[in-house]
């Protein structure tokens, strides 16, 4: 067996920095918010794990059904010899991927990035151990900043699933894709999942389940500032909101002071006030339509080859060619 590779590019120095840059831009805007990728520490990407096994979050068993239908049509058209996986977390679909390419016998290397090194560690042991003859190499990156240090050599297929691109607002978006178009050559791929527009009904308790579980995920982000930088949020304090843009058709996940709260963060010398009822935003989830992803992955210089979606139709999987 290989024994899994790793590659840093955010040691604790770069973590540290672009966390406080981050909470500083964030907590002292007029209307303030902080960037999601700060949920996933250990105990954030095991919640978020917990949360794909939620019956009210719909994403995971609808992409996980789409390929499970077809991994074998990916493999085959790809033909890939390296599955470059962002924002990978635990693999656990990825699984049906990596089945369909090794019982083809073209792929030789995987190669997960996440922000969560925990999650990558975990995953990497376990599919290492089931999958012997692949070449496991994990990067700890930033998928808005480290593409660059992905592995080059042809035949690649980049997988983005979760739906995690719709954590990314539109500007983000676009050049998050134009990015991953130019670490491509030709012909290389591009798998993305996309959840769709559907009634509200549906989507908003897909983040804000009976249980309480997404509550938890969000306030995660105060643990994280507090183990980090010193803060003394009070997680109790903050209520989880999550919102229907009908507008933008994007689900807003936002943390609402439950009551006046002065918070003192040391770590970047802020003292921050919330009156009662003052919201931070954490994280934007869009949803989206058929029309627009192909427009987005158009303007990026992708082709669309091949559009999938579950049998309700909650859950696209869009397969595109870099041209
Ligand atoms: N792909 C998995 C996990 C989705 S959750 C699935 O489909 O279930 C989003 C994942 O993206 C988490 O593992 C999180 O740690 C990671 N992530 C969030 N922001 C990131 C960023 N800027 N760069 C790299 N990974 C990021
Ligand atoms: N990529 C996931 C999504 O948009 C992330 C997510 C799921 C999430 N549930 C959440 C983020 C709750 C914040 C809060 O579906």
């Amino acid at each position: 067996m290989n024994e899994p590779a790793l590659e840093v590019h955010m040691d604790a120095d770069d973590l540290d920095r672009t966390l406080r840059a981050d909470v500083i831009a964030g907590l002292t805007a007029d209307r303030k918010w902080l960037p999601p990728k700060w949920f996933y520490d250990a105990r954030g990407s095991e919640l978020f794990e917990k949360i794909t096994e939620l019956d009210e979050y719909y994403p995971t068993r609808a992409e996980r059904q789409i390929l499970a239908g077809h991994a074998p049509d990916i493999a085959r058209h790809t033909r890939a010899r390296a599955l470059l996986e962002l924002g990978a977390g635990y693999s656990t679909k990825t699984r049906l991927l990596l089945d369909a390419l090794t019982a083809q016998g073209t792929l030789e290397t995987f190669v997960p990035m996440d922000v969560s090194p925990s999650a990558l560690s975990e995953a990497a042991t376990l599919i290492s151990a089931d999958y012997p003859a692949l070449r496991v190499h994990n990067i700890v990156g930033d998928f808005a900043r480290h593409l660059k240090h992905l592995p080059g050599g042809g035949d690649r297929l980049i997988a983005f699933l979760g739906g995690t691109i719709g954590n990314l607002v539109p500007e983000e978006r676009a050049e998050f894709l134009a990015d991953v178009r130019s670490v491509l050559e030709p012909g290389e791929h591009l798998l993305l999942g996309t959840d769709l527009v559907k009634s509200p009904r549906v989507v908003v308790p897909a983040y804000d389940d009976a249980a309480g579980v997404t509550a938890e995920f969000n306030r995660n982000v105060l643990r994280v500032i507090n183990n980090s930088l010193a803060a003394d949020f009070d997680p109790d304090g903050f209520a989880h909101v999550a919102l229907w843009d009908p507008e933008r058709e994007w689900i807003e996940m936002r943390l609402r002071a439950r009551w006046p709260m002065r918070v003192t963060i040391p770590g970047v010398g802020l003292v921050v006030d919330f009156a009662a009822g003052e919201e931070v935003r954490t994280e934007v989830s869009a949803k989206f339509r058929r029309e627009g992803v192909e427009e987005e992955l158009a303007e990026a210089g992708f082709a669309l080859d091949h559009w999938w979606t579950d049998r309700d139709g909650l859950f696209a999987v869009s397969l595109a060619r870099a041209v």
